[in-house]
């Protein structure tokens, strides 16, 4: 535990049911001129986008817009600034999952940034952000990748010489986040399970990891609760349950605060090797790999004798999924495997295959995997078995 740390500033929140009905007047602190970044389907097409679009013309807002139907890629970005770099908007707005998120994000920064987004972003290109950016409000949709927590958007380049990327600097945390689980009330159940996983991964992978710190260890265990007590019932029983969608859209919030602040582990390598090799959602990798690279992982801290935090931490998640207290901590850290097993095949998690993935990809993507800030350093053979174990 590092009694050490620094914490990132956060976007002023405005959490709750029927929130959204706020964003005019959000907006107005800046201007009266929006770009509204939406995905290609669900909130364009809900009687939330009517609703929003009335208040916009009653308070005499402008808005156009842009949508991105899948992870922004770069020349998604360097196409949007073309559009609207000449006539700059006051505000960027995006309401969406974490892709539209993210693409709003970038698309604030390379508003007034002078080169094309690839050139800003880490290990690819070859120049610092400089932070500048156009105002940006994050609406999220679903409750999984905590982009509407964090100051990096990720950028994706996928198949032959594909990447995964981040744009990052401690500017590009929106400036406001409004988190309206009414929202998330229609996401179907597959996209609900797979989000979800994702924002649970998030959550464990960083109260787990090497750079935790005893405040995203707070945060982290809050939302890991949250999730226990709410993913399941929403994907398998209740989809239209109010109170269980906030309650993971609250998780998902302190996912992208947790990460941001303490890093995250292999299951996000994963995302990054996996999610540039094949056409495949961010939230399936996450849900797909990580029952098994966590018990991957426990099984080597065992083997190990200097990881007594990480194990001691295993066998929490053990007491707060399965309640079973005053058991010892090595039958806590193995339930909490079994509950993650449990979890994979009651939602009905994909497997890597059913996105393309074939088994001659599997070493490449092993050779290109992270271990991140994961507890420890799994080998490339483990990286492979898990890959197998999942196709
Ligand atoms: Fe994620």
């Amino acid at each position: 535990m590092k009694f050490d740390f620094s914490f990132s500033h956060l976007p002023d929140l405005h959490f709750g049911a029927g929130k959204l009905n706020h964003l005019p007047e959000i907006i107005s602190h800046w201007g009266n001129n929006i770009l509204l970044v939406t995905g290609e389907n669900s909130f364009s097409h809900s009687v939330y986008y009517e609703h929003l679009t009335s208040r916009l013309k009653t308070q005499c807002i402008l808005w156009r817009e842009l949508m991105i139907g899948h992870e922004p890629s770069p020349s998604d970005i360097d196409q949007g600034v073309q559009l609207y770099r000449d006539s700059l908007p006051d505000v960027v707005v995006a309401i969406g999952g974490g892709s539209v998120i993210d693409a709003g994000k970038a698309l604030s920064a390379m508003l007034v940034s002078e080169l094309p987004i690839v050139h800003y972003l880490e290990q690819v290109g070859d120049t610092q952000p400089t932070g500048k950016k156009v105002p940006f409000i994050a609406v999220p949709t679903t409750a999984g990748t905590g982009s509407e927590a964090t100051k990096n958007a990720v950028i994706s380049v996928v198949g032959n010489g594909g990447f995964k990327s981040s744009l990052r600097h401690d500017n590009y945390i929106p400036n406001v986040a409004i988190i309206d689980p009414e929202l998330q009330l229609t996401c179907p159940a597959s996209l609900t399970a797979c989000s979800g996983m994702d924002a649970f991964s998030q959550l464990v992978e960083s109260y787990l990891s090497t750079n935790a710190n005893p405040m995203t260890d707070t945060l982290a265990l809050d939302g890991i609760m949250h999730i226990v007590q709410s993913l399941e019932e929403l994907v398998l029983c209740q989809p239209t349950n109010l109170l269980l969608r906030s309650k993971m859209a609250y998780a998902a919030w302190l996912s992208g605060i947790t990460l941001a602040n303490a890093g995250l582990g292999t299951v996000h390598g994963f995302a990054s090797s996996v999610g540039a090799t094949t056409e495949i959602p961010h939230g399936a990798v996450c849900g797909s790999l990580m029952a098994e690279t966590n018990k991957i992982t426990l099984q080597e801290l065992k083997k190990s004798n200097e990881q007594g935090i990480s194990l001691q931490k295993y066998a929490t998640l053990g007491r707060i999924t399965g309640k079973y207290e005053g058991k010892p901590n090595d039958f806590l850290a193995e339930y909490f495997i079994d509950y993650l097993e449990q979890l994979t095949e009651k939602l009905k998690l994909p497997k890597l295959g059913q996105f393309g993935v074939k088994g001659n990809d599997i070493e490449s993507i092993a050779s290109k995997t992270s271990n991140k800030n994961n507890p420890v350093k799994l080998s490339h053979e483990q990286l492979v078995k898990i890959l197998v174990n999942r196709l």
